[in-house]
């Protein structure tokens, strides 16, 4: 076994192809409905909003999809991204686990977000989309869409959460920088938001919200689609580039995982480096435990139903099964702003109901203290959100240490917390808390649940 700290590749051994986890599924995922008819969808129904290549991409069946030539072309700007022991770690926690993490803060939004940004603005310039609206949490996604519409040519306009907008300025900054326009949503430029607005002129938004007033925007005009960041099948899709690179690395290093983990807003950058494994092991492969973790404020695969749902909180968006606290549950405004949706990708759903994820939840202040034990044994401030996932493997190297077992313990740091500076301010200076989400507020956006036959 290799006694080497960082597992880098050449740009030359960049994955070609994405892997598609639908080839290899046990059991189909149920359809995506219409909205309105509650049929399954057509990519005609789809066309008002995404590019054809994108919707085909989303309801592929094709195990490998080629990445093609110009968005590898951008992705090796940052990519392959590197694989890291966490050997100061593993000493800190005297554990006999073998810690890896493979760093997406290396990118220039400082996530994994590129990895789908680019190859959306891409498919869109191709078939001469002018305009793309998106929305955004914690603004990684929508500074990632913003890089993408500078590489490409494309003007992109962004919904950031207003509780979000308001946290990081930098973050704006950032979207306006490489040519953005930057929207507080609710806004009063939509419907959707002006309806939000009448009921609760004081909402701090969520993603929900954000999702409709940008898909209500795409969906007026012809030169405009729409782009998602997280969630759908093509989403997780193009974040499979990381565990596909992370396979390469550990067979450098001499290893395999016994688990890989990944913190789950929408779930794209848990797809991204979990499927590849995962489906080695649906393939006949090796077993491998997969960890999602989500914050215990938004608790979509540990506490949510499995059921059809729309995608946001106006219900302008497809109906998908996928685990869900209800569309108009409004998650509290803690600090893992990507982490603050009521949904989980379909593909995830599908695989956590058939037992093949495993699910777990943390309050945010125990994830800001495995932020910080990370970042004064390895260097490197992740996210907000990437502490969920830090916070798993942290725990999971303590218990290797409680039975004297030495497992392999690979996750997903998706991403630098370098904006997000003022959240770990606060929580040093102890104005953070745990936040409880409303049961109350949950049933009743569960018992609002579309009803299909
Ligand atoms: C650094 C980081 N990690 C994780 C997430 C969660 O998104 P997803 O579940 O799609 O990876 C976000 C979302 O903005 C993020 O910025």
């Amino acid at each position: 076994m290799s006694d080497s700290v960082k597992f880098l590749l050449d740009e030359r051994e960049m994955p070609k192809t994405w892997y598609n986890i639908n080839a290899d599924l046990p059991e189909p995922l149920q359809p995506v409905l219409h909205p309105a008819t509650k049929q399954p969808v057509t990519p005609d129904d789809l066309a008002v909003i995404f590019p054809r290549a994108v919707i085909e991409q989303e309801m592929s069946q094709e195990r490998d999809i080629e990445i093609p030539g110009p968005v590898r072309d951008v992705y090796r700007q940052w990519r392959p991204s590197p694989l890291y022991r966490a050997r100061r770690l593993e000493r800190a926690l005297d554990t006999p686990a073998r810690i890896y993490y493979k760093y997406e803060g290396v990118s220039p939004a400082g996530s994994h977000k590129p990895n789908s940004a680019i190859p959306q603005a891409f498919y869109n310039k191709q078939e001469g989309v002018k305009r793309i609206t998106t929305e955004t949490g914690a603004g990684q996604w929508g500074s990632s869409l913003a890089l993408a519409g500078a590489l490409f040519g494309i003007e992109i306009e962004i919904y950031m959460v207003k509780v979000s907008y308001e946290q990081k300025p930098y973050r704006r900054a950032l979207m306006e920088t490489f040519g953005a326009r930057c929207i507080a949503s609710p806004s009063d430029l939509t419907e959707s938001g002006r309806a939000i607005l009448a009921e609760r002129p004081d909402s701090r938004g969520s993603l929900g919200i954000a999702i409709s007033e940008a898909v209500e925007m795409a969906a007026k005009r012809d030169d405009t689609c729409y782009a998602l960041g997280s969630v759908l099948n093509h989403v997780l899709l193009h974040q499979t580039v990381i565990g596909l690179e992370a396979m390469k690395q550990l067979e450098m290093a001499g290893d395999y995982p016994d688990m890989v983990i990944g913190c789950t807003g929408g779930g794209s950058n848990f797809a991204g480096i979990a499927f590849p494994f995962l489906g080695e092991q649906l393939r006949g492969g090796r077993a491998v435990r997969c960890i999602a973790v989500e914050p215990s404020a938004c608790p979509t695969l540990t506490k949510g139903r499995f059921a059809y749902d729309f995608g946001d909180t106006a219900h302008l968006t497809p109906l998908v099964k996928m685990y869900t606290l209800g569309s108009g549950f409004m998650p509290p405004g803690f600090h893992a702003g990507g982490l603050r949706y009521h949904g989980m990708a379909p593909q995830i759903s599908h695989l956590a109901a058939l037992g093949y994820i495993e699910p777990r939840s943390y309050n945010q202040l125990e994830c800001f203290a495995a932020g910080i034990q990370f970042a004064k044994a390895e260097g490197i401030v992740p996210a907000p959100e990437a502490n969920h996932a830090v916070r798993a493997a942290i725990q999971e190297a303590e218990r290797c240490r409680e039975s004297g077992t030495a497992k392999t313990i690979l996750f997903n740091l998706s991403g630098h917390g370098h904006f997000d500076m003022q959240a770990y301010t606060d929580y040093m200076a102890g104005k953070l808390k745990d936040l409880v989400y409303d049961e109350s507020e949950v049933a009743m956006a569960l018992a609002g649940l579309p009803s299909v036959n």
